[in-house]
């Protein structure tokens, strides 16, 4: 059933991973609760304390490469979508976890960078990187050692994708923001950037900040409540 929508924005936070396992970052037992930001994910922080910092991404890698750690009904919904979507289709996500290309998404773009990724400070390049990084890492592409740094993207750095996500923004007659706070811009301003009629949705277990700018809401569990409207989206409800 191809659906009424030519152009689908999603905005997934890291409440839909946190079903799956993963910490979210506020809210009770949320990472920013046992670290400090300007410790860790901060480029300053990385100048400071390069091992701290490599030390707190390490944990979080290997924590999302255990088997107990895997994509949730959430997921797997948004990629049954996308396979149903004969439209312009684009999933932007804030985590940096792989749990989306896990589920199988293709159309996904990491705003915020991606944990499984290391990046160059001398070429440039990033690369797939699987065991923890040191200062002592080499880069796969250039050979360089000791150059590595988490492909993050840090508070006070600019985020990926951007001219590639407003250029969908612009055209979207679909929004859907899924398990984010709304206390990060740009992401939580995406819902101001859509046209005037797009349909603006908004899943997460309680109200945000940003939840007065949206149209619709479902509150509850992601892996309930994003499967559920998926389906009526699908059978063209
Ligand atoms: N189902 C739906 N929503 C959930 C669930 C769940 N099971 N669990 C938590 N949530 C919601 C919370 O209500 C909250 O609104 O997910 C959101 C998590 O908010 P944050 O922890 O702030 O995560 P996020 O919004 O993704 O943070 C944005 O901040 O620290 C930076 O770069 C980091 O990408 C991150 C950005």
């Amino acid at each position: 059933m191809a659906m009424k929508y030519t152009n689908i924005v999603i905005l997934t936070g890291a409440g839909i991973s946190e079903e799956s396992g993963i910490q979210t970052f506020r809210g009770v037992d949320g990472i920013w609760e046992n670290h400090r930001i300007e410790e860790v994910a901060h480029p300053m922080a990385f100048q400071k304390n390069p091992e701290l910092v490599h030390r707190f991404y390490n944990e979080r890698r290997k924590k999302l490469q255990t088997p107990e750690i895997r994509p949730n009904e959430a997921h797997l919904a948004l990629k049954n979508l996308e396979d149903n979507s004969f439209a312009h289709f684009l999933l932007v996500t804030q985590n940096v976890d792989n749990l989306h290309e896990r589920a199988g998404a293709e159309k996904v773009v990491h705003m915020h960078g991606e944990i499984m990724k290391a990046r160059c400070l001398s070429c440039e390049k990033s690369n797939e990187h699987f065991e923890d990084m040191t200062l002592e890492s080499v880069c796969k592409s250039c050979g360089t050692k000791g150059r590595l740094r988490p492909d993050i993207v840090w508070f006070e750095e600019t985020v990926m994708h951007m001219k590639e996500i407003m250029e969908h923004l612009r055209l979207c007659d679909l929004f859907i923001c899924i398990g984010t706070s709304g206390q990060v811009y740009p992401a939580a301003g995406f819902v101001d950037m859509v046209p005037l009629d797009c349909r603006t949705v908004e899943i997460n277990l309680v109200p945000t900040q940003i939840s007065s700018l949206f149209k619709e809401h479902y509150y509850g569990k992601a892996s309930i409540e994003v499967p559920r409207f998926i389906q009526q989206l699908i059978s063209g409800k």
